[in-house]
């Protein structure tokens, strides 16, 4: 996808989603449709939420659009725990060179995992596979983070 449009459909899936996301809906029903909007625009291979569990210091699988997932993952595990114990953004150009990276589906080939903070505590990450190498880039890392900021605001 050429930079200039895939700027121009985060700018679309920015409007839906301010114009669907809000306060008032469960955190869960936000997230299915956010999952829901950016799958419909991108096409990914997957995209979804892991969740917080701290009781057992894992994250269990939350809404998605795309193959069946992993149910949990542990603490600092794979590239969705790292993303939890580090609070950063992980653009992961080569998922089958990332220590520890937990594959669920093998068709996976890249990944970008965007934490979703509250407070200043993680309370989940956004997680997108691509069956492609090197999909991911700072325009998808900018918008992503805007965007989870916005469905954190409304929805934890
Ligand atoms: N690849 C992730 C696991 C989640 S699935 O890909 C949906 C990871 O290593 O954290």
């Amino acid at each position: 996808m050429k930079l200039i449009v895939k700027t121009k459909t985060y700018q679309d899936v920015e409007k839906t989603i301010k114009a669907v996301i809000d306060a008032k809906s469960h955190p869960v029903s936000n997230m299915a449709n956010f999952s829901a909007i950016l799958h419909s625009e991108f096409k990914h291979h997957w995209i979804g939420f892991y969740l917080v569990d701290s009781m057992k210091n894992q994250l269990y699988l939350g809404p998605f659009q795309g193959p069946l997932a992993c149910t949990h993952i542990p603490f600092g595990k794979g590239v969705c725990g790292s993303s939890w114990e580090n609070k950063q953004t992980y653009i992961v150009d080569d998922v089958h060179k990332f220590p520890g990276h937990i594959a669920c589906s093998s068709l996976t080939n890249s990944e970008i995992v965007v934490p979703l903070i509250k407070n200043d505590k993680v309370v989940g990450v956004l997680d997108i596979d691509s069956t492609e190498f090197g999909k991911f880039d700072h325009i998808d890392q900018t918008y992503l983070e805007k965007l989870c900021e916005y469905l954190c605001f409304n929805s934890f």
